[in-house]
């Protein structure tokens, strides 16, 4: 027991050992190929632009989330803890890392109540769990990981790229089964998530229909998890892992197809999301909000709070600058705006069954009410 709670967290802290000092971006998100709209005569002062948005019944003054990262070892007490502060202070959401350290081994709680215990209650939290423990556990575990954090809403991650990968790995096969229970009785928004390699159209056609209104694509082009799991292990299987490292659907594609097949759904686009730029893009295309995970944990570790803040609030000035560049004075407005891509987005786009002409207007159905609970 005690040894396979060490083993819970050597592996964590071997993953945050790769993830700060090794190259672990893979693929390639193609949010470049996205061009933010600029209206030198109709542009408004992004002061007076407004991007809050709700996340379940909580507003949020940014459509920013900080997306799962750690928990279940001492290191990671103090950050959560900053997470916590960072939530309630700039009003935007922030997640723990997967619980299930915390979950198996009680004693490790506190390194994940730490987010709410500092960030009290003006911060938005979203606990974390694997859909491999959710099937094998069942729905009381997601209501624990729930109330551990006195989360705001849950994020089920499914990886199973990282899995395929991992020398502890295992990939599951009947996962959705697993989801659709957990939606039916768990009063705060499920958000499925991916963890960097993307959720693709028949994805989220199949979630769509089976309740699942908050999908976080977690697209390839930021931190590849395939590549992180290869650069932990030996042999042909890492070997294959670095090969297969930019494997999935690239970010901005993984929104676009989100949005076309569930329109209504509240659509987080993370996975290499870490400019200014790159987060106005992915609004653009129609996210209602944007996940950032290692730019986050890579600030904290350079610099400590005040770099992430510095990073948060550039973020934020991003976002409102681009919004009112464009001449709109809310993200609804935002989505609006004419929709230019480049070749390479808009043909794949078109592969995946995606309407180009239609696309657009699709962008803004149900406003900012689809994040809402
Ligand atoms: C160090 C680290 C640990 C992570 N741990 C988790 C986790 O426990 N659960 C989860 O759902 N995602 C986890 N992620 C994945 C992120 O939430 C995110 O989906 C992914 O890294 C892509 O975002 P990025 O390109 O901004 O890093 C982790 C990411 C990092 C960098």
């Amino acid at each position: 027991m005690h040894g396979e709670r060490r083993g819970i967290s050597y592996r964590k802290l071997d993953h945050l050992r790769i993830c700060l000092d090794s190259l672990v971006r893979g693929g390639c998100s193609l949010l470049d190929e996205v061009v933010l709209p600029y209206s030198p005569l109709g542009a408004v002062s992004p002061a007076g632009v407004d991007v809050s948005v709700w996340l379940g019944s909580r507003r949020l003054e940014a459509p920013v989330m900080v997306t799962g990262i750690t928990g279940g070892h001492e290191a990671a007490e103090e950050f959560n803890c900053f997470l916590g502060r960072l939530s309630a202070e700039y009003r935007i959401a922030v997640g723990v890392g997967s619980q299930r350290a915390g979950l198996e081994h009680p004693e490790l709680a506190r390194t994940y109540r730490a987010v709410r215990r500092c960030g009290g209650s003006d911060a938005v939290v979203v606990a974390n769990i694997g859909v491999a423990q959710l099937l094998e556990k069942g729905v009381g575990y997601a209501e624990a990981a729930v109330e551990m954090v006195e989360a705001d809403a849950l994020a089920v991650h499914v990886n199973p790229g990282q899995e395929a990968f991992q020398p502890e790995g295992d990939i599951i096969e009947d996962a959705a089964s697993a989801i659709e229970r957990v939606v039916e009785s768990i009063d705060v928004p499920v958000i499925v998530k991916e963890t960097g390699h993307g959720l693709d159209s028949s994805t989220v056609k199949r979630l769509r229909g089976m309740g699942v209104r908050f999908l976080d694509v977690s697209g390839a082009g930021g931190t590849s998890w395939i590549l992180v799991e290869a650069r932990r292990g030996r042999g042909p299987v890492a070997v294959s892992g670095r090969w297969l490292a930019g494997l999935g659907n690239p970010t901005a594609l993984a929104v676009m197809e989100a949005r076309w097949w569930a329109p209504d759904a509240c659509i987080i686009a993370s996975g290499g999301v870490w400019s200014g730029r790159d987060a106005a893009a992915a609004l653009l295309l129609g996210a209602d909000m944007v996940g950032v995970a290692l730019p986050v944990l890579r600030a904290y570790m350079a610099g400590g709070g005040g770099l992430v803040e510095d990073y948060i609030t550039a973020l934020i000035y991003s976002v409102k600058a681009a919004v009112g560049l464009s001449g709109a004075r809310s993200i609804e407005e935002y989505w609006e705006k004419r929709l230019a891509v480049g070749g390479t987005l808009q043909r794949l786009a078109e592969q995946r069954g995606i309407d180009f002409n239609l696309y657009p207007a699709v962008r803004g159905w149900g406003g900012r009410g689809r994040c809402r609970a």
